[in-house]
């Protein structure tokens, strides 16, 4: 699918859709005065389709909310063989979020009516950079889908091959735009092809490989650690892991080193949790849903697609990422719960359950970029299930040792349309994680789970500032939304593309 600037206005567009934004009132007790309830994105647009657009809005068929959409066949006036208006809500709230959003949902209602190519026209104050890469980014993520592994051949008969975004003046800062938005979410859906491949066709080997195929195609470095480094340097958590299962551990490393100096000595860690799949090993989990654990790596498939943006975006720091790489399966040669294995840390763990395996496989991952010399750490992982009992499937949640670095993370996310929601992280939540025969156990009671999941974690960052982020919540939709299929989200990556963007605007 390409998408392509264009200066060719409404009136001359020959296509067989053109897209008029179309805003709509403000609920009662916002602020109305900036919302004309009948603009469209298309200035002289009602006139010159012989008032069609204050008629459909009159006969109240169409009132402009979001996602909502009319359409015109043959309209007078215009080349177009359809008129669309794509209902955006009060214009005064529309904002990138927004037009991500309205993008997907356009698309797919497009596509699923069988058009090939479409044209949407953003004229005005409207022609900006920051609408122009949300609409790419919603255009590209509503046109995913879910279906790498069906044969059907009509699968490929609905498709979009082509969209035209009419501006005013294509520009080369909304080129620039355009280009930034295709990068972004085109990583994205490569995070979601990944999370989305069964545990049978995407074992630890194959993640990495993946990792490493995407490096040498944008220009990072990688390095893949095998079971037998891992030995050696002393990865005892993560081992203990993948010791029930037949496939073998990797650790991905991939490095982005900007080639302008940057302006700090800050080095930022993405650390991403890779189990291929969770059986919860001899702490097994009920077989009603366990399919879904297939999704458990999409921690490090989040990392692993950042990198693939920030390669070709090059921000002005310097990026790198870690992704441990397991299956966590019940076997003959599985870990079992009392277990005490020692961390590279140093510290040693009692296992009391197989099932708490994310945290300690991030744990030496954790220290392990932390002795790499990574000032900072994000990481993200699909940690715990209390996490959607807490936020629902709304949010993801935050977990910090650094108000600071938190609030970044936070900001951008928000200018990402990413919802994050911090929790606390006080001292006293330690007294949770008492073990009689090591030096932590690997779970805490009953109660504040993803809390006590991230206090563990803590104890592996050395004091380095540190944002957890627990996916478990976001990284899988089970319903499909109007601009998103069900399936593999790949949330979290927008925010940790923005924060190594903004790294020094916002330091
Ligand atoms: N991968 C799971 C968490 C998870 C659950 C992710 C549901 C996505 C959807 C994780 O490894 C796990 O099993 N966590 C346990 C922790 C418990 C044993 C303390 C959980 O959440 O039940
Ligand atoms: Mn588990
Ligand atoms: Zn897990």
């Amino acid at each position: 699918m390409e998408i392509i600037l264009t200066s060719t206005p409404a009136s001359e567009l020959e296509t067989t859709a053109l897209v008029a934004l179309a805003f709509g009132k403000a609920k009662n007790g916002d602020d109305k005065s900036s919302d004309a309830p009948h603009e469209t994105s298309v200035a002289g647009l009602d006139t010159a389709v012989g008032g069609w657009v204050s008629e459909v809005y009159a006969a109240r068929e169409f009132a402009g909310k979001a996602l909502e959409t009319v359409v015109l066949h043959r309209p007078a006036g215009l080349k177009s063989a359809r008129l669309v208006l794509a209902g955006a809500g009060p214009k005064s709230k529309f904002g990138s979020s927004e037009a991500r959003k309205l993008a997907g949902a356009l698309l797919r209602k497009l596509k699923a009516k069988g058009i090939s190519e479409f044209a949407l026209c953003l004229e005005g104050d409207l022609a900006t950079e920051c609408l122009v890469e949300a609409l790419t980014e919603g255009f590209i993520l509503g046109d995913f889908e879910p279906d790498a592994h069906k044969t059907d051949p009509k699968k490929a008969e609905k498709k979009i091959d082509s969209i035209r975004l009419s501006v005013p003046e294509a520009s080369a800062s909304l080129a620039e735009a355009l280009r930034r938005g295709k990068i972004i979410a085109e990583a994205q859906n490569f995070t979601r092809a990944l999370v989305n491949e069964p545990a049978n066709l995407l074992t630890p080997l194959k993640l990495a490989a993946a990792a490493r195929t995407m490096a040498a195609e944008y220009d990072l470095e990688c390095e893949i650690l095998d079971e037998a480094r891992m030995k050696q340097l002393g990865f005892g958590a993560l081992l203990g892991v993948s010791q029930g299962s037949a496939e073998a551990p990797y650790f991905v490393v991939l490095k982005y080193v900007p080639a302008s100096p940057a302006s700090s000595d800050d080095h930022l860690a993405l650390v991403g949790k890779g189990v291929t799949f969770d059986t919860g090993g001899i702490s097994i989990k009920p077989s009603e849903g366990m399919e879904k654990m297939k999704y458990d790596m999409a921690g490090a498939a989040t990392v692993i697609g950042a990198m693939r943006a920030i390669a070709q975006l090059k921000p002005s720091i310097r990026v790198t990422a870690f992704a441990p790489c397991v299956e966590n399966m019940a076997s003959d040669r599985a870990q079992r719960p009392g277990d005490i294995v020692t961390s590279y840390q140093g510290k040693t763990i009692e296992v009391l359950n197989t099932d708490a395996e994310g945290r300690l496989i991030l744990a030496d991952a954790l220290t392990y970029a932390v002795r790499q010399g990574c000032t900072h750490l994000i990481d993200a992982a699909t940690l715990t299930g209390a996490i959607a009992i807490a936020l629902g499937h709304l949010y993801a949640g935050v977990f910090s040792n650094n108000d600071k670095l938190q609030s970044k993370v936070i900001a951008a996310g928000q200018t990402e349309g990413e919802r994050l929601w911090a929790f606390p992280m006080d001292e006293d939540y330690n007294d949770y994680l008492k073990s009689a025969f090591a030096d932590l156990p690997n779970i805490g009671g009953r109660y504040g789970g993803s809390i006590t999941a991230s206090k563990f974690l803590e104890n592996f960052v050395e004091s380095t500032p540190w944002v957890h982020l627990d996916i478990a919540s976001t990284a899988w939709l089970d319903d499909s939304k109007p601009h998103l299929s069900k399936g593999p989200t790949g949330l979290s990556i927008r925010t940790m593309i923005r924060l190594a963007l903004d790294w020094d605007a916002k330091n």
